[in-house]
């Protein structure tokens, strides 16, 4: 990397089964990560409460529900994600352009009419699950690079302009789409823990040399004996000149 990394790009999955668990992880490393990630699970039992108080510790919310429906549905979700006061919030690509733009949409317009910022409209392309036999399941594209390429062009063309995808997919898209578009990347390893299920890793600073704008990290965070040093150990790493050594450990 040319110049280190200014602003703290690691976004903290807050994959724990508790509302208490996720605010308690959510305010430890708060002072040490970008963002933090409400997904799925917790978003399910916990709800909208749990947005508003992690949102209280002062760190910004990538609310990660992936949504996929007809246009009006999925604006409406966007604007309601939106006036939570989220940052960032993903779509399926595969719910097509005119969903993509409509939810685009609605983002930028509730966002002027609360007069607070536009959360950044991600668009996921292929799961990661996902392989060219699930692929050739649905009909249509087998190859996975391709389908991703395609997907990626009609999300930017779309007017979204963040893609979630793989550390292996950074390169390409990065020759592939314009410059400003923010790519965000889960699968990062810094070395010192396994990969669990990860198939494919990349160091944090890996990731950020291959082009990655954001890094999606969970366990090595909060599976981590210290969340917060881990993920001070980890901003540190970004913001060094030299990579640091793997086996070092994380400042007490
Ligand atoms: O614990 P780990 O660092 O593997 O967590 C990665 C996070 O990124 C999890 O919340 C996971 O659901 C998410 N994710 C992923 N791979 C994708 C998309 C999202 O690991 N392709």
């Amino acid at each position: 990397m040319s110049s280190p990394v200014k602003t703290n790009p690691v976004i903290v999955a807050l994959d724990v089964p508790s509302a208490s668990q996720a605010l308690q992880l959510a305010r430890s490393v708060a002072p040490f990560v970008g963002a933090v990630k409400i997904g799925k699970e917790l978003f399910v039992s916990a709800g909208p409460a749990v947005v508003r108080d992690i949102q209280a510790s002062g760190v910004p919310i990538f609310l990660d529900l992936k949504f996929h429906d007809i246009p009006n549905t999925v604006a409406k979700a966007v604007a309601a994600a939106t006036r939570l006061g989220v940052r960032m919030l993903t779509v399926h690509a595969s719910g097509g352009s005119e969903m993509m733009r409509a939810a685009v949409r609605a983002a930028r317009e509730t966002a002027s009419e609360l007069k607070i910022p536009q959360p950044l409209v991600l668009a996921v392309t292929v799961l990661t699950s996902m392989d060219s036999a699930a692929l050739a399941e649905l009909g249509g594209e087998t190859d996975v690079t391709a389908q991703v390429e395609r997907l990626a062009n009609l999300a930017v063309r779309a007017g979204v302009t963040g893609l979630v995808c793989s550390p292996l997919e950074l390169p390409r898209l990065r020759q592939l789409l314009p410059p400003t578009v923010e790519l965000v990347t889960p699968g990062i390893r810094t070395g010192k823990e396994k990969a669990d299920d990860q198939k494919r890793t990349l160091a944090p600073r890996e990731a950020i040399e291959a082009g990655a704008t954001w890094l999606v990290i969970g366990r090595p965070i909060y599976a981590a004996a210290d969340p917060a040093a881990a993920a001070l150990s980890i901003w540190n790493s970004l913001q060094s000149k030299h990579p640091p050594d793997p086996l070092d450990d994380p400042p007490a």
